[in-house]
């Protein structure tokens, strides 16, 4: 489980979250909701590790451990997964390798009678998660998203999650900028994910995405606070009003 408990955070001075507190737990799915700018993003990022936030906490914790002690790359170790909404393009690195490289080195730290895959295995290994997103192989030779359309990064986004298959999965508007059959691809896709022993984390503006997951908490971010609740009565409310 994830615990965040009285979580300020701010940057570059500007007070971004006043004093939140919420749970993520496995088995569970959570819908983030909250206007453009209200913090959604801000949250999911500095639960990852990204040091531009200034935070202060009474605790945040990922399965009884200190998370705010954690290097990014224990945080993943960890099983901690952020898609990001604003995905960086890597030069100099081709997608297979670092898929390669991520693999090897998650699956072996978690399972270690599990042996690292050479290029020509993982390759075959990878094929069939190239079919169910619809990614051509002649990718896996690109630079790990350089000059890929929206719709590209966010098939590579979801190809690490089924990699690496994550028990917290935070994905940050993986459903945006999308076409009809584009979103249906990504929302299947998060589907398959989905499993009794992952939380999936959905940061999102679209409801339509409710039609495949069901979700068991909704937390909303407004003003800097979050309200926590479940009812489709109340998404049908925001979907009708807006969030005032
Ligand atoms: N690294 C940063 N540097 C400067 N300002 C930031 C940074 N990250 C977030 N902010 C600011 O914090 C506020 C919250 O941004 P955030 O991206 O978390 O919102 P959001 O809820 O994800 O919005 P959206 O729905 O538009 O993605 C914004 O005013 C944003 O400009
Ligand atoms: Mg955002």
């Amino acid at each position: 489980m994830i615990e965040v408990k009285n979580l300020k955070i701010n940057v570059w001075e500007k007070e971004i979250l006043k004093d939140i507190s919420l749970w993520f737990e496995p088995g569970k799915n959570y819908l983030i909701l909250g206007k453009n700018g209200s913090g959604k993003s801000s949250l999911a990022n500095f639960l990852m590790g990204n040091p531009s936030y200034q935070y202060i906490s009474w605790e945040v914790r990922i399965d009884g451990k200190n998370l705010l002690e954690m290097e990014v790359s224990q945080r993943a170790k960890s099983g901690l997964f952020l898609s990001f909404q604003n995905v960086p393009e890597i030069p100099w690195v081709q997608l297979w390798e670092y898929l390669r490289i991520i693999y090897n080195n998650f699956l072996t730290t978690h399972s270690p009678e599990v042996k690292p895959l050479s290029p020509f295995v993982f390759k075959r290994f990878l094929s069939k998660y190239l079919q169910e997103l619809e990614i051509d192989e002649t990718f896996l030779s690109r630079e790990l998203n350089v000059g890929f359309s929206g719709w590209e990064k966010r098939k590579i986004e979801l190809l690490q999650a089924k990699l690496l298959d994550p028990k917290y999965i935070i994905l940050d508007e993986i459903d945006s900028w999308l076409d009809v059959n584009a979103f249906q691809i990504v929302a299947e896709n998060m589907k398959k994910i989905n499993t009794n022993n992952n939380a999936l984390i959905v940061i999102t503006h679209h409801f339509k995405i409710l039609d495949y997951i069901d979700f068991d908490t909704v937390y909303i971010l407004k003003n800097g606070q979050l309200q926590k609740s479940w009812g489709k009565e109340l998404v049908k409310e925001i979907i009708e009003h807006g969030f005032e």
